[in-house]
């Protein structure tokens, strides 16, 4: 028997990387998949290799009409949904002292507003037992050298997370946080990093991880799944996926 058959699964930045890999997991696992991204054609193409039937929706996370939106259409199709993995964020490498006022609003606006206002959209529509999934990062517990401000915004979901679990008791809709280290995924080129200096920095990440290499996108993906199905006593809590980053 399939973990998630007929189970409607909702992931934002589902188009690329972790969220895509959870997405095509979920999908082979007997769920419905809906996938959100910014692209249209990167999202078109990731329902085409997702397949099993996913849908694509396509908007800002930082726009809060979009999560109305989006609530609306997955209410209209499926009449519900079970699982919510709030999953699309951003990261540009900036120290405190030269991050502009826009960066940070941009970091606050997808990665923990996104969040929250996606939460209270999508909640309603989630069946009593269903999973709500928050990606964070290591970054908002291990200090990184210009991570700062991502950090504080991914500490943020955190925090609301352990709340969400409590809020959301009555229903037993367990609430948990996927905190992944560094992963081989197209954010890696968005850092703001040159690309003459990728490979020292990507060097220098691996060798703060005991296992000697990056996660792949679909190690995160089995670990969610977990969250999302296995986990059934699991709620208000974080699931560090790292390679043992946390402990170097
Ligand atoms: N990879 C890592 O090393 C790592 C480590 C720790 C935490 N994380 C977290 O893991 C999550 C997934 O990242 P990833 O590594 O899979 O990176 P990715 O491949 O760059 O995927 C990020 C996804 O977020 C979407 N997104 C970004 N801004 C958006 C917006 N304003 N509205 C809607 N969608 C938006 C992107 O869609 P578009 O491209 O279409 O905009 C894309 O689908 C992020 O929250 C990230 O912070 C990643």
């Amino acid at each position: 028997m399939s973990l998630l058959q007929g189970k409607v699964a909702i992931i934002t930045g589902g188009n690329s990387g972790i969220g895509k890999a959870t997405a095509a997991l979920f999908a082979r696992e007997g769920a419905q998949v809906v996938i959100t991204g910014r692209r249209q054609d990167v999202l078109d193409a990731a329902v085409r290799d997702i397949g099993h039937g996913s849908i694509g929706i396509c908007g800002d996370v930082g726009v809060i009409a979009f999560h109305n939106r989006l609530a609306d259409e997955v209410r209209e199709r499926f009449g519900a949904a079970d699982i919510y993995m709030a999953n699309a964020g951003v990261i540009n490498l900036t120290s405190s002292m030269d991050i502009t006022e826009e960066e940070y609003e941009r970091h606050f606006s997808i990665n923990t507003r996104g969040v929250f206002f996606g939460v209270q959209a999508i909640a309603p529509l989630i069946r009593d037992g269903g999973a709500i999934i928050a990606t964070s990062s290591l970054a908002a517990t291990k200090v990184l050298p210009q991570h700062t401000v991502y950090a504080g915004s991914k500490a943020a979901i955190a925090a609301f997370a352990r709340n969400w679990a409590m809020e959301f008791k009555d229903r037993r809709i367990r609430v948990n946080i996927l905190t992944p280290g560094p992963v081989e995924t197209e954010i890696l080129g968005k850092l703001g990093v040159n690309e003459a200096d990728r490979p020292a920095f990507e060097a220098h990440m691996v060798n703060l991880i005991p296992a000697g290499r990056m996660g792949r996108p679909e190690e995160l993906a089995e670990a969610a799944l977990f969250l999302a199905a296995k986990g059934t006593f699991v709620n208000g809590t974080e699931l560090i996926v790292d390679g043992g980053m946390s402990v170097s």
